[in-house]
C-alpha cells in the first residue's frame, strides 16, 4: 500500500451528492474522480462548459458514476444560485460542497491593476461566499445536514509575497471556514479546509511557475520530504473530510505539504544545506576551543 492508492473503504460516499467548483480540471477533477469511485454523485462546475463536459464524460466512463457538468461564473450570485438549483433538482439534493475554484496571478503587487486585484478577490473570496451562502441557506431551510470543504493554501495563514490578492482572499476563506464551523455546526453543517502545498497541475503550475521559474524555484527542493504531492493524497484527505468518518472534525484546516511551509519558517532551517563535512569541521573546531 502507498500514498498513490485510494484510502477509504469502497462505498464510503455512497449516495452522497457532492458539488465541486473548479471540478473540470486539475485537483478539482482528481478529487471528483475519487469521490465518484467511492459511490458519490458529482456536480462539477466552472466557467467553461466544453471542458466540464469532456471531464464529466471521461469520469463517467472511468468510474461508472454520474456527473452533472454545469457552467457558472462563481463571482455572480444569481448564476451560482441557478447552478445550485439545477444541481438540486437533477439529483434531488446536494450533500457537500467543495469550494475549490480559484484564480491567481504571480506578480509584484505594485504591478497589479485594481481590476486584477479585485478579479482574484472576487473569484476566490466572493465566489466561495456566494457558493457557501446559497448552499448553507438551502440546507438550513430544509433542516438538512451538509459539509463544506474549502481548498485554501498554506499561505492563507502565513501570507506570501507576489500572490497578495490570493493570500488575502484565501485568508478570508479560512476565517469563514472557522467561523461557520461554530455558527452552523449546531445546525448539522460542518466546515473544514485543506491547505495544500505543491501539487503539480497543468493550469496553476504553468501560471505560477512560468518559463524557467520551475527550474529556478523547484518546489520539490523546498519540501523536507523531497518531493511534490500526488493528487491521490489530496483526494484521500478530501474524501475523508467529506465522508461520515470525519463526523467529529469541524473548523479544522489540514495542511498537506510535506512540511514545506515549516521549512520556510524555522530560523535555522536553511541549515539543511550544510554538508556533513562542514558539520564535522564545525564540531572539531568547537572541540578545540572547548
Ligand atoms: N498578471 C497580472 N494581471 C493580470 C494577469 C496576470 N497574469 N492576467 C490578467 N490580469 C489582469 C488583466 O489585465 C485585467 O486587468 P485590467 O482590466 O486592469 O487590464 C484583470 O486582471 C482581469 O483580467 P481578465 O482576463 O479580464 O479576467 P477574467 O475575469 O476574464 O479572467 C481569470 C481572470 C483569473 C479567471 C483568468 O485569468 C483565468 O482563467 N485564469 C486561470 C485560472 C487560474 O488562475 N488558476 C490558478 C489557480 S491557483
Amino acid at each position: 500500500m502507498n500514498y498513490k492508492e485510494g484510502m477509504l473503504v469502497h462505498g464510503a460516499l455512497d449516495n452522497q451528492v457532492i458539488l465541486v467548483t473548479g471540478g473540470g480540471t486539475g485537483l478539482g477533477a482528481s478529487m471528483s474522480r475519487y469521490f465518484l469511485s467511492l459511490g458519490a454523485k458529482l456536480v462539477i462546475s466552472s466557467r467553461k462548459l466544453a471542458v466540464l463536459e469532456a471531464t464529466a464524460d471521461a469520469l463517467e466512463k472511468e468510474t461508472g458514476g454520474l456527473v452533472l457538468p454545469l457552467a457558472c461564473d462563481i463571482r455572480d450570485h444569481n448564476a451560482v444560485s441557478e447552478m445550485y438549483g439545477k444541481a438540486k433538482s437533477h439529483f434531488g439534493k446536494v450533500d457537500a460542497v467543495v469550494n475549490n475554484a480559484a484564480a491567481n496571478f504571480i506578480s509584484p503587487t505594485q504591478r497589479l491593476s485594481p481590476n486584477a486585484f479585485h478579479t482574484i478577490l472576487d473569484i476566490v473570496l466572493k465566489g466561495t461566499s456566494n457558493m457557501t451562502l446559497i448552499a448553507g441557506q438551502d440546507w438550513i431551510k430544509d433542516q438538512k445536514s451538509g459539509v463544506f470543504l474549502n481548498i485554501v493554501t498554506t499561505y492563507a495563514s502565513t501570507g506570501s509575497a507576489f500572490v497578495v490578492p490570493s493570500a488575502a482572499a484565501k485568508a478570508g476563506v479560512l476565517a469563514m471556514t472557522r467561523s461557520l464551523a461554530v455558527e452552523w455546526g449546531p445546525l448539522g453543517i460542518r466546515s473544514n479546509a485543506i491547505a495544500p502545498g505543491p501539487f503539480p497541475t497543468e493550469g496553476a503550475w504553468e501560471r505560477l511557475l512560468p518559463g524557467h521559474m520551475a527550474e529556478k524555484f523547484n518546489p520539490a527542493k523546498r519540501v523536507p520530504l523531497g518531493r511534490v504531492g500526488d493528487h491521490q493524497e489530496l483526494a484521500n484527505l478530501a474524501a475523508y473530510l467529506i465522508s461520515p468518518f470525519s463526523a467529529f472534525v469541524n473548523g479544522e484546516v489540514i495542511t498537506i505539504d510535506g512540511g514545506e511551509w515549516l521549512q520556510g519558517a524555522g530560523q535555522f532551517n536553511g541549515f539543511r544545506e550544510v554538508k556533513e563535512e562542514e558539520w564535522n569541521a564545525l564540531t572539531s573546531k568547537r572541540k578545540k576551543t572547548d
